[in-house]
């Protein structure tokens, strides 16, 4: 799985152009689907087994976009100025390099700042291309970067880009590989949704939904942890197991997914850790507002530095998630 999530944070994929790694995504996938479609905003959506008496249709998410940066203005020296797509931090962006969709880099610096203690806000700051002259500036306005960093292992931690939610796309695609041995098949028709846009507000699940009208939905992205120093106050630590949400700031899981999800891990012994997230959320509040309303959950990978070009997980985490996942989906579900 490891070289997985490795192809999958070093591919691009800014919210909006997501292209490159739908096709990652669709290559893995296509040998253990029984249908794959892409709809009109550009989800990836896989289609595992049939609807059987005593099954659901089941939609489960996680999204193929990472947060990046477009140009908006570029001056007559070649500098340009760029906003944020997503939820960018300016604390991390000095000096922080940039790759374009068509292959250009650049590194970001700051205008001079008045008071140097303060960091810089997205207005002072441009792309240093390396170049003198507007025209020879390799991209236009409206290009789209990612952040560029290596993907590193420190042992069982992984430290990469777009972690967030490329570590769920690697657990979807993992899930859909264990489930299609034929006896871990069978009740449920299922949905696994490589969705776009989340990171500017959950805005493919909201189609991928409407469209799959599911019976039940499940996103699998990151949240953040309480376990680095005068961190949050939050009972999530890196590498005690998935966490199951309860709450963020864009939903209130059902109670009875949450039960579903809690007693299956404990009788499969698998870890696991309880979710509150005090800001963002998940591709799980599109799912539980679409139509009339869908009983909607979230297991959630904890990481660090979120949003930052160096995020953080435990691949144990990532690991026992999917042997979560493979528990849920396997058997028949009541949810009274
Ligand atoms: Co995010
Ligand atoms: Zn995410």
């Amino acid at each position: 799985m490891k070289p997985l999530i490795q192809k999958l944070v070093e591919t691009p994929g800014p919210s909006g152009y997501e292209a490159q790694v739908r096709s990652v995504v669709r290559a893995e996938v296509e040998p253990f689907a029984d249908d794959v479609r892409v709809d009109n905003l550009g989800n990836l959506i896989v289609r595992k087994g049939d609807k059987q008496p005593d099954g659901l249709r089941i939609m489960l998410a996680a999204h193929i976009d990472e947060i990046g940066v477009i140009i908006t203005h570029i001056d007559d020296s070649g500098f340009a100025r760029f906003l944020p797509v997503g939820g960018v931090r300016a604390a991390g962006c000095l000096g922080s390099r940039l790759r374009f969709l068509n292959g250009a880099c650049g590194v970001i610096g700051s205008e001079r700042l008045s008071d140097p203690s303060k960091n810089p806000a997205f207005e002072q700051m441009f792309i240093d291309f390396g170049v003198s002259d507007r025209k020879e500036c390799p991209v236009r306005v409206g290009d789209m970067a990612v952040f560029e960093r290596p993907y590193q292992e420190f042992g069982q931690r992984l430290v990469a880009k777009a972690l967030d939610d490329r570590i769920g796309v690697a657990i979807l695609i993992e899930t859909l590989r264990q489930i299609h041995q034929p006896k871990l098949a069978g009740h449920h028709e299922l949905y696994f949704v490589f969705s776009v846009q989340e990171e500017v507000g959950a805005r493919g699940a909201t189609t991928a939904a409407f469209g799959i009208d599911p019976d039940v939905g499940l996103a699998v992205d990151v949240t953040g942890t309480g376990d680095t120093p005068r961190g949050l106050k939050m009972e999530v630590s890196l590498g005690k197991g998935p966490a199951i949400k309860v709450r963020d700031q864009g939903m209130l899981s059902d109670p009875r997914l949450v039960r579903w999800l809690v007693q299956t891990a404990e009788s499969a012994r698998v870890p696991y850790q309880t979710e509150i997230l005090e800001l963002g959320w998940t591709d799980g509040k599109s799912i539980q507002l679409t139509r009339a309303g869908v009983p909607a959950g979230c297991i959630s990978i904890p990481a660090r530095y979120i949003h930052t070009p160096s995020e953080m997980v435990d691949f144990n985490d990532a690991y026992n998630a999917v042997r979560l996942l493979v528990e849920l989906l396997r058997k028949p579900i009541s949810l009274d």
